[in-house]
């Protein structure tokens, strides 16, 4: 069983010069002509570490037991000579045709029994035993035969450990579910009791009845849902770990990471309890392009992953130079967005700049998908960006290792999201992300950063604490947050929080259970909205989506709703704690709304905005190098200009990407960026 929230890890970086800079590399898919050129290219462009391997696996193995390493050695060769370090492939990440033919068994299954098949990528299930062996052979080969090479610098387990196929209902996930739920519950009578199967004649008499949430007639049971999402996080976890402990005693020099998905798109993978097993934190980020604010969730992911990684520098292991091919429609990027969109990433703690991929693939089904060398060759706008980031990032040299500072956490969790979005609840329509992101958005555009901490984080320190739809709490976090509150800070909970336990049973004697106490107030019942329906405040202001029947109990009513059934009861609220304060939201507030409140809750905390006087549409973040927190010769400011138009903002220092010097402000150009070293 996976602990929620193991130490953070211990952040042993690929030792290469600098940031890194590179990405995916497929040699395989080209002639040995083209990868001496890949060579030399990289090398113009500064790139110095590249991922290879990933899906090699058919290339290496082509048929069972016998290996063909001859083209590989070359390639790790010649990168080697060309002075690029490489972060090499477990080659696991597809099983080769032959294996699925062989041992079929070996494939996933959906929920409704159909079976994926072999012929894109992901074809297999982790807990088949099978393929585990399979895959632990293979891993043991490639540690064997490239740990000493000195091109390797880094471990990459697999690839995006469910990407396609996060949840297997398949007969080899049941048994392992089964194992997994023995180890949870010990005695078939815990589990009928956590899973509350006094309803609907669902009672198990042993732990063999137990099936994952197959297909079914109607709802499946709520606490077996979020189990077997649990228990599919562990279980790929799981299958990591196995891998990652072969090169671990194989190649105890070399650290290992996998790539992680952290977004407001991948849900599955309860990210904050793999962190502990990561030697250093790798990400793969991809901006939405129907999503106008995509470049907000962009800073949201890297905050994230900066959280994930416990505070400590991480590799952006993957974005894209422009389109990407798997979007209904996918929009190339604007001038300068690229070199913005990596630049976020590190203001926000990378110490890594990624793509997928090095070279654009002629065939398969990624060949639309950009890449730092595109179709079109080096003459090229995409080709003069690769190399114009690869000369910024050199001269970011000095940013590498310092770390980002913030006074403002937000609270997110994994299992949170999953018991939210459950089915039969009061509403359809509530989005976990949204309720998230809401926050998050008027803190970015503000400037104000912030820390993103999963359940259960010690909060001691900040002063705002945002806590959004935390559906499901342990008493334990829970108390987390009110010691915040009792300790001085302001602690904002939003509706639908502290409602379950972590069984998803309710917490009885009125909502928001757990937090109940902490915020004075107790509601009898939620009053979910209809699609666009609108309630008005006492101030003219609007929310949506949910509204709450409230009472206080020792909290002020700071809004009330105005009209309708729920009249004059509280929509917003304050209650005194200690010397700080615990602020409720009962309802969707809209940006009207939510601004306001951002702005009392600001002022109240006394968190200040990075810079003062930020332009709108303009991202600031400040990294600083370990050292005094009064140091500010030792900080970098970060200046992403989002707008059409030049803005200045305030600071003194060296901008390291031209060499000029800011007196006062920096002049940053319509959709440019600036990274002042101040002093
Ligand atoms: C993921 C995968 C890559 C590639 C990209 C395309 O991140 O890890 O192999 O498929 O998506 O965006």
């Amino acid at each position: 069983m996976t602990a929620r929230h193991p130490e953070p890890p211990t952040a042993r970086f690929p030792a290469v010069p600098g940031l890194a800079y590179g990405g995916d590399y497929n040699p395989e898919q080209w002639p040995v002509a083209t990868q001496i050129e890949d060579v030399e290219l990289m090398q113009q462009a500064g790139v110095n570490l590249v991922s290879v391997g990933i899906f090699s696996w058919a290339m290496l193995e082509p048929r069972e037991g016998e290996h063909d390493f001859g083209w590989l050695d070359a390639v790790l060769d010649r990168l080697h000579a060309g002075g690029i370090r490489v972060a090499l492939a477990t080659a696991t990440a597809s099983p080769p045709p032959w294996l699925t033919r062989h041992h079929p068994e070996i494939l996933p299954e959906l929920a409704d029994g159909t079976v994926l098949g072999q012929g894109g990528r992901q074809a297999y299930a982790v807990s088949s035993p099978v393929f585990r062996d399979y895959a632990l052979r293979m891993t043991r080969v490639m540690a064997e035969r490239y740990g000493q090479h000195p091109a390797v610098a880094l471990w990459h387990v697999d690839n995006e450990l469910g990407c396609h196929v996060p949840h297997d209902y398949s007969e080899n996930a049941a048994v392992a579910f089964r194992r997994w739920l023995e180890a949870r519950y010990g005695t078939v009578e815990a589990l009928d009791a956590a899973w509350g199967t006094a309803f609907w004649s669902q009672r198990y008499d042993s732990f063999d009845e137990v099936l994952p949430p197959r297909a079914a007639p109607t709802y499946a049971n709520p606490t077996q849902q979020l189990d077997f999402a649990r228990f599919s996080s562990d279980e790929l976890l799981t299958h990591y770990r196995a891998l990652r402990d072969v090169l671990r005693e194989v190649t105890p020099h070399i650290p290992t990471t996998t790539n992680l998905m952290l977004s407001t798109g991948t849900k599955w993978m309860d990210y904050f309890s793999w962190a502990g097993d990561l030697d250093v934190v790798a990400n793969d980020h991809y901006l939405r392009a129907r999503d106008p604010e995509g470049h907000v969730e962009l800073s949201f992911s890297a905050d994230l992953t900066r959280g994930v990684a416990g505070g400590a520098p991480w590799i952006l292991m993957e974005h894209s130079t422009s389109a990407v091919n798997w979007q209904p429609r996918n929009r190339t990027k604007a001038p300068g967005e690229m070199l913005r969109n990596s630049l976020a990433h590190v203001a926000r703690g990378a110490d890594a700049v990624m793509f997928f991929q090095w070279r654009q693939s002629a065939a398969g089904a990624e060949k639309y998908h950009s890449a730092m060398l595109p179709h079109a060759g080096t003459d090229t706008d995409v080709w003069r960006n690769t190399v114009a980031l690869g000369d910024a990032l050199r001269r970011l040299d000095p940013v590498k290792g310092s770390r980002v500072r913030a006074d403002v956490a937000l609270v997110f969790d994994y299992p949170a999201w999953w018991g939210a979005e459950l089915d039969s609840h009061p509403t359809q329509d509530l989005r976990y992300a949204d309720a998230v992101m809401a926050w998050y958005r008027q803190l970015w555009h503000r400037g104000v950063t912030v820390d993103v901490v999963p359940a259960g984080a010690d909060l001691t320190g900040y002063r705002l604490v945002v806590v959004p739809t935390l559906y499901s709490v342990t008493d334990d976090a829970a108390e987390r947050v009110a010691a915040a509150a009792r300790s001085g800070a302001s602690v904002l909970v939003t509706y639908f929080s502290g409602i379950v336990d972590e069984h998803d049973h309710v917490r009885l004697g009125g909502y928001p259970g757990a937090f109940r106490d902490l915020l004075g107030v107790r509601t009898e019942e939620f009053w979910p909205l209809d699609a666009g329906e609108r309630l008005a405040l006492d101030d003219g202001t609007t929310g949506g989506l949910w509204s709450e029947k409230t009472h206080l109990t020792g909290a002020e009513a700071v809004r009330t709703y105005a009209g309708g059934a729920l009249d004059g009861l509280p929509a917003v609220t304050r209650h005194g704690v200690g010397s700080g304060a615990a602020w409720y939201v009962g309802t969707r507030l809209d940006d009207d709304a939510a601004s306001r409140l951002t702005d009392a809750l600001l002022t109240e905390a006394g968190v200040a905005p990075t810079v003062d006087a930020l332009p709108a549409g303009v991202e600031v973040v400040r990294r600083h190098a370990a050292g005094p927190v009064d140091d500010a010769a030792a900080a970098f400011l970060f200046v992403l200009n989002h707008t059409a138009q030049d803005v200045t903002v305030p600071v003194t220092g060296v901008d390291l990407l031209t060499g000029g010097r800011a007196e006062g402000e920096v002049r940053v150009p319509a959709h440019g960026v600036a990274v002042v070293q101040e002093g």
